[in-house]
């Protein structure tokens, strides 16, 4: 009869042992119980990057990275991106389940009547440069905001903890908003909470001298759709980030800067703004496939294609390639969609690419619609951030609230020196 085990012998000693299998995994743990000796610390497992390690048990968000498959709580993305909003979408990844009426209601107000930030923050948003780049002034700002709410230490409260939340979602389109104003050298914006999260960004953003900004209702919900495409994505490089740094129990505006920091790098969340330096860089169709040629040769990498989890099309970039038509409808067409399209059509084409099967991600479309709609490059990083806050938020409470979780302390394999003596100066070659 087969059993959940595995049954592992050790070549080393002739010895067996038995391993129990639980959702298709081993704990590392119980291989420390294979030794040579007494004196062995027991066998560990090694594994740069996590590219088999599961960290954590998660019910937030599924992916299926062979058939192009993401949920958030069971709901297929593409539904989501068609019938919800990012604020409802937001309170699914959080508390798990769809709102009612009344619980949408109730959370929108609570979300909405945070946007406004402390007067001081403006304070540390003018201490910038004028060229500072936004999502660094962002992750400095988040990481400010811990000053201001000290209460949120006590992250085992459930009420501060559900107060925290309201105040980094409504804030996150605020310190966005302001860090863009400060770099074109514009008076901030105030929020209008008249108007819905993504139409009061934009409001914030764009909002010249006239009484009230009134959002474009196309480019308003193609944002909102942006937004439920970026919110969670389970354990990618920034949600470690956040779950790494949340398990030293640090309240969740610092944990959230951290996350911020590691979402910045061109691997990550700052490849949307790199896909678009580098069809800029491409510059025409004819020079695609040289690009390509170089790519292929390890000069350089096609930013926005490939992926650690999806070695498929990536979902949430079929839905964003069809959202394009509709802003190119209202704004234009990006030129610089020709060259994507040429690129994406060799590329799949191209053994290269199909062997490793790399594909176009979530970022490889994304920037084209962004910069269609008056977003500069450097707002794009941003832009992934103000929705993957939800995400980030809940991946904390799940971890902070996990009874197998402790402080994320990893092993190493030592290969350095064995013990040898000081050695004064005098004495150095
Ligand atoms: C996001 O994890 C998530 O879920 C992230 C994200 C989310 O929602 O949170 O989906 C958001 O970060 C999307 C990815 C955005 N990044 C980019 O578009 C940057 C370009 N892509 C790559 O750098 C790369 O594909 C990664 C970082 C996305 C994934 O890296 P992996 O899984 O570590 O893959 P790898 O670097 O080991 O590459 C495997 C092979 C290598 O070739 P060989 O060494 O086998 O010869 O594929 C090649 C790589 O050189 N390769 C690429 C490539 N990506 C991988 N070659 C050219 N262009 C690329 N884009």
């Amino acid at each position: 009869m087969a059993s959940n085990t595995l049954t592992i012998i050790d070549n080393r000693t002739g010895k067996k042992y038995e391993v129990p299998v639980e959702n298709g995994a081993i704990r590392a743990m119980d291989l420390r119980q294979i030794k040579v000796g007494d004196d062995d610390f027991g066998l560990m497992t090694y594994d740069p990057a996590f590219m088999n390690t599961a960290a954590c048990k998660s019910k937030i968000t599924f992916i299926d990275g062979d058939k192009g498959i993401l949920r958030y709580r069971g709901y297929p993305i593409d539904q989501l991106a068609e019938q919800s909003t990012y604020l409802e979408t937001a309170y699914l990844i959080l508390y798990g389940e769809l709102p009612t009426q009344a619980q949408l209601n109730e959370w929108h107000d609570n979300v909405i009547h945070h946007t406004i930030i402390h007067e001081n923050i403006k304070k540390l948003m003018d201490g910038f440069h004028h060229d500072a780049h936004p999502m660094g002034m962002l992750v400095s700002t988040v990481a400010a905001l811990s000053t201001f709410y000290p209460d949120a230490k006590n992250i085992f409260d459930e009420e501060l903890r559900r107060k925290q939340t309201w105040r980094l979602i409504g804030k996150m389109i605020t310190l966005a908003a302001f860090a863009y104003r400060h770099s074109i050298g514009m008076p901030y914006a105030y929020p209008d909470n008249d108007l819905s999260y993504t139409g009061n960004l934009l409001n914030m953003m764009f909002k010249m001298t006239e009484v009230k900004y009134r959002p474009h209702p196309v480019l308003e919900k193609a944002l909102d759709v942006l937004f439920i495409l970026h919110a969670d994505h389970e354990q990618n490089c920034s949600a470690n980030a956040m779950r790494s740094v949340g398990s030293s129990h640090v309240d969740p505006y610092s944990a959230i800067a951290a996350a911020a920091a590691a979402l910045y790098g061109p691997l990550h969340g700052g490849a949307n703004e790199e896909v678009l330096h580098m069809l800029q860089q491409i510059g025409s169709i004819d020079r695609v496939p040289e690009f390509i040629k170089k790519a292929k040769a390890g000069e350089g990498r096609l930013m926005g294609f490939g992926h650690r989890v999806y070695k498929n099309y990536d979902p949430r970039a079929k839905v964003i390639k069809r959202l394009a038509d509709q802003v190119f409808e209202v704004t234009g067409v990006n030129p610089l969609l020709k060259i994507a399209l040429e690129l994406e059509r060799i590329a799949l084409e191209d053994e290269y690419f199909v062997k490793r099967k790399l594909y176009p991600n979530v970022d490889f479309y994304s920037g084209l619609i962004y910069q269609a709609m008056g977003f500069p490059l450097d707002m794009f990083p941003v832009l992934f951030a103000i929705p993957r806050a939800s995400g980030w938020i809940a991946q904390w409470e799940e971890l902070i609230l996990d009874p197998e979780q402790r402080i994320a302390r990893p092993r190493q394999l030592f290969l350095g020196h064995a013990e040898r003596p000081y050695v004064p100066i005098v004495k150095r070659k």
